[in-house]
This record gives C-alpha cells, structure tokens and sequence, in this order.
C-alpha cells in the first residue's frame, strides 16, 4: 500500500499546501501523529477548536444527539436549532439567524440579503480582505490571485484601504448596498483597526441607508477576548457572519441580523442548515465557553503572549500584534520555513499573508502552554533569525 501522502496526491484535488504530518488525536490544546508523537497546536484548525480539541461536553452532545436524530432538512422544526438561535441572539445582541455550514456560505447569505433589502448592487470591502472562496465571498476578497482563474466574479465591489473610514465615505454612490469588514482581518496578516474606525464606519452607514456586514467567522466565539470582535468597538451590525469555532469543530456557518433585516419565504435555504447534530454541538460549545470562562481567559493569555512575544526582541519581527488570541508577528522575510522549524519542535503554528507567523491556539491555553511556545523561539532562535 502506497504511503499516505502518494495516495492523498493521486485521490484528492491539489487545492492545499499540507504540512507532511498525519494528525490522528486530537485532546485540549495537544494533538498527535500517526508515529504518536505529540504537538502543542498553536493555530487550532485555523481557530476553529477555540474550546479545544474533543472538548467531552461537545463529544457528549454529539453522542447523544447522533443517537435520536442527525438530519431532518429545514422542512421540518427542531428544538435545537431554535434554541440555538436564542442562544446566538443572546451573545451577540442580534435579532435573526439563518443557519449554513461554513464561513462562505454565511457570506453569500449576506451578500444576497444586502441587496435584497436595499435593492442596490455595490459593495465595498477592504485591502487586505478575506471571506472566502465561492463566487460572492471571492468577489469581496482582496486577492487577486485567488480571483484571477475565475473572473468575471462580481461586479461593482470595490476595495479600499483596511481602517480608513474616509475611503469608505468617499466611494459610496447611489446604487451602493453594503460595507463588508472583518473586525481584525485574519488571513489578511492580524490587522487590527483602531476602535474607532468601525463605530465611524457604523454612522457613515447609517447616513447613507447602507448595510454594514461585519465577517466574525474568524473572530467570533472568544477568539479576541471578547464574544465578538465587534463588541470592542461597540458597534451592532446590520448582518454578522459567523463559521469557524461555531460548532466545536463541526462544520456550521450562521448569519445574523438586525431587527428588519430579512429574507422573505424561499428566497434562501440550505439543505443541511442548522441540522440537529451541529446546532447541539454549537449549544454545548457556548456553554463551555461561558461556564469555563474562556473569554477572559483568551484575553489574559493574550496580553501575556504579545508581553512574551515581543520581549524576545527578535532581528527578524517587523511587528507583533494581537487582540486577545488572535496575535501575528510581521516578519521581514518569508515565514513559512519557521513554520517548519516549529513543528520539527512539536509546535504547531501557522504563516499567512506570506510573512505574518499566525498564534490562533485554543482559548482554553494557560501560561504553561506559552511558555513552550517561546521555548522554541529561544531554542531556534539562530535559526530562525538566519532564515
Ligand atoms: C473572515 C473569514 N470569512 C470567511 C471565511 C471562509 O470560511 P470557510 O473556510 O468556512 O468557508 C474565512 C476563512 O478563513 C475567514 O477567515
């Protein structure tokens, strides 16, 4: 039988660029090869397992839900997912959900309801975007090279610099329908804007009857040490796009929306949306976030990561910044080989925007777990300045 990798490359698309390493176990902030050698994960499935891997509340929800029902379609009522939905309204101060099963799907859903309710046809986004792959969520993505194979996307999306509310306010014309931003912007390379911008661009909006999307697929769920990225500024969305740490590790994607802002009968669905199994999965996720306090934690790791972080004084790192476990280090060179020297030590991280090392670990790491992470920098630390 050919190796993993051969099959892998003769099976499956080569869409991913995959670290050589075959991940069978997966428990808290630890995960295991198939040799049973074990890693620190430090990105967390791109900060999807915010609780940790096979949190045993989430497991357990998934055991005894799989035993009464797993799927019913949107055909029918279930209690699950209406409880979640009271659930996501409460924690976020939105006032609908439409339920999907990933991040772009929520984006789609959201680009279609923007110009459902204003009947108008332009977007704008931001540089340095990302929201996803499928046509709608492409278009608003700032990569061209992404885009590029695929064109023509979406017409009539405009991108402007990332916390600039100006640029914002000086493209809108009369056929604009909605602003798209995430509050940090993650595959983008950890850009955090100033507070204010996203309360500047919250009235501009309001001025000028547009909607304001806000993309939390990455941010949502404790990552920045709040419930939402938005709840650092303050400022309530028109529509929010959730995914990623949704479901505590099942694939589920939401948007909410603000009292007024709806779809009318039929004109959006999703087979598997909002099925029994993910939605009881999601509501022992909150559960585990609130009773196990991860938020706070996630904001207290946080603050000790960046103090360790830049206390390293490394040559190579242009900038360090983060918002509670959502921390980048800007280097002056190319990443991805430092990604590998980290995994050769057992620490699992990840590199985007080419030259921004990514720290996405679960919200449920304490000071042990940072500790190991630095250990590595001092370890390498030639190494990695050499690079
Ligand atoms: C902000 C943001 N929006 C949307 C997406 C797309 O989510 P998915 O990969 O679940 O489609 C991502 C994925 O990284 C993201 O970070």
């Amino acid at each position: 039988m050919p190796d993993i990798f051969e099959r892998e490359r003769r099976w499956i698309q080569p869409t991913y660029t995959r670290q050589p390493v075959v991940i069978r176990r997966g428990r808290g902030a630890y995960v295991w090869d198939d040799h049973g050698r074990m890693y620190l994960d430090f990105i967390a499935g791109i900060a999807v397992n915010n609780i940790g891997h096979c949190h045993p509340r989430v497991v357990e929800a998934i055991k005894n839900q799989a035993e009464n029902l797993i799927h019913t379609s949107n055909l029918y009522y279930t209690e699950k997912q209406v409880e979640l939905a009271e659930r996501l309204c409460d924690i976020s101060g939105m006032n609908k959900v439409f339920f999907c099963n990933s991040g772009t799907e929520a984006v789609e859903g959201a680009l279609k309801l923007s110009r459902r309710h204003t009947g108008k046809k332009k977007i704008i986004a931001a540089k340095g975007s990302f929201h996803g792959r499928t046509f709608g969520s492409l278009s608003v993505t700032d990569k061209p090279e992404y885009q590029k194979p695929f064109q023509p996307l979406l017409p009539a999306v405009s991108f402007v610099p990332y916390n600039d509310a100006e640029a914002i306010e000086d493209e809108i014309d009369d056929d604009t329908a909605c602003v798209i931003l995430e509050p940090v912007q993650g595959e983008g390379g950890v850009n955090i804007p100033d507070d204010e911008y996203l309360r500047a661009v919250r009235e501009i909006c309001d001025e000028n009857d547009l909607l304001l999307i806000l993309d939390e697929v990455q941010t949502g769920f404790g990552r920045t040490g709040k419930w939402f990225g938005k709840d650092h500024a303050g400022v309530t969305p028109d529509i929010m796009t959730l995914g990623k740490a949704i479901a505590g590790g099942l694939p589920m994607g939401a948007l909410l929306t603000r009292e007024g802002v709806e779809f009318g009968p039929g004109e959006h669905a999703s087979t598997f949306g909002g099925g029994p199994l993910v939605c009881s999965a999601a509501i022992a996720t909150i559960e585990v976030i609130s009773s196990e306090d991860l938020i706070t934690n996630a904001a207290e790791m946080g603050d000790i990561l960046l103090r360790e972080l830049k206390k390293l004084e490394l040559e190579v790192a242009k900038d360090i910044r983060g918002k509670g476990l959502m921390v980048g280090m800007e280097l002056l060179k190319e990443g991805a080989e430092i990604v590998d020297l980290f995994r050769e030590s057992g620490v699992l991280i990840n590199c985007t925007a080419k030259r921004v090392l990514r720290f996405l670990p679960p919200l449920i790491i304490g000071e042990e777990e940072i500790s190991r992470l630095i250990q590595v920098f001092l370890e390498r630390r030639d190494e990695i300045e050499s690079i």
